[in-house]
């Protein structure tokens, strides 16, 4: 396989830092050797620096949610991707359906957080998906599109293998209701060939594209075991160990 599974956990807006160090302890207790699998948690700002500290060591990776594409200045309220990389954070959430629909964030203004992370050495994991009025629409496909050509502009080539792709279709998202695995696999699919298109196939190959939306252990074996997904964005399974453990070996199983 060429590809690695990627199960990264969103905990969004949950987990206090007090109540974010158990659960880390038990992913590292459990996983926290796994090599099979490369895992990412993204806890709110306030719990990063106690959850960094308490996987520093193992194989566990730290996310953030949002970045600010500035390095410093007058963003009130802001963190900027120097001050996620001084906390040791490797990989960031950007594009999110959440932040899109709730705080706005267009095409343009989540392409300048993918250079700016990029340029910073974070790890973008670049979230699209249609909302169900587009795909009733019929244009689920164009959709996604146009958020990874918005998102990618002025991606390099050397820069792209380091970007991770989450499709997760926002009718999906925390409401139990999860794609088919024809659905999703039809748009990790065209998603790949769209990278081909941009990047050439050797370049392709390697880049992780990630399900997302309403994934947990009893649905993640099918969906893991299509050819184009790579890997899960969680969030409501995430804030439990035992269900995010059983999804990182659900990722293992698939041969
Ligand atoms: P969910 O969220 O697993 O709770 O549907 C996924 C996400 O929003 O990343």
């Amino acid at each position: 396989m060429i590809r690695k599974k990627l199960i990264a956990g969103n905990w969004k807006m949950n987990k206090s830092a007090t109540e974010a160090a158990p659960l880390a302890q038990e992913i590292v207790a459990a996983a926290g050797r796994n090599t099979d699998v490369d895992i990412v948690v993204c806890p709110p700002f306030t719990a990063l620096e106690t959850v960094g500290k308490i996987i520093d060591g193992s194989s566990i990776k730290l996310g953030a949610q949002n970045m600010h594409p500035e390095a410093s200045g007058a963003y009130t309220g802001e963190i900027s991707a120097g001050m996620l990389r001084d906390l040791f954070a490797s990989h960031i959430l950007l594009g999110h359906s959440e932040r899109r629909s709730y705080f706005g964030e267009t095409d343009a203004f989540i392409n300048k957080k993918t250079l700016a992370a990029l340029k910073n050495q974070l790890r973008p994991i670049l979230c699209v998906g249609e909302t169900l009025a587009e795909r009733e629409a019929g244009t689920t496909l164009k959709v996604v599109q146009t958020q990874i050509e918005g998102g990618l502009e002025g991606v390099t080539k050397d820069q792209v293998t380091n970007v991770v792709i989450a499709y997760e279709p926002v009718w999906a998202i925390g409401t139990g209701k999860v794609a088919t695995t024809a659905q999703a696999q039809e748009v990790h699919a065209f998603i790949r060939g769209l990278l081909v298109k941009l990047y050439g196939d050797a370049i392709a190959q390697k880049i992780r594209i990630l399900y997302g939306g309403s994934m947990k252990p009893s649905n993640a074996p099918e969906l893991l075991a299509q050819k184009d997904i790579d890997g899960g964005l969680i969030g409501g399974a995430s804030l439990e160990s035992r269900s995010f453990l059983e999804l990182i070996t659900a990722a293992a199983a698939v041969k």
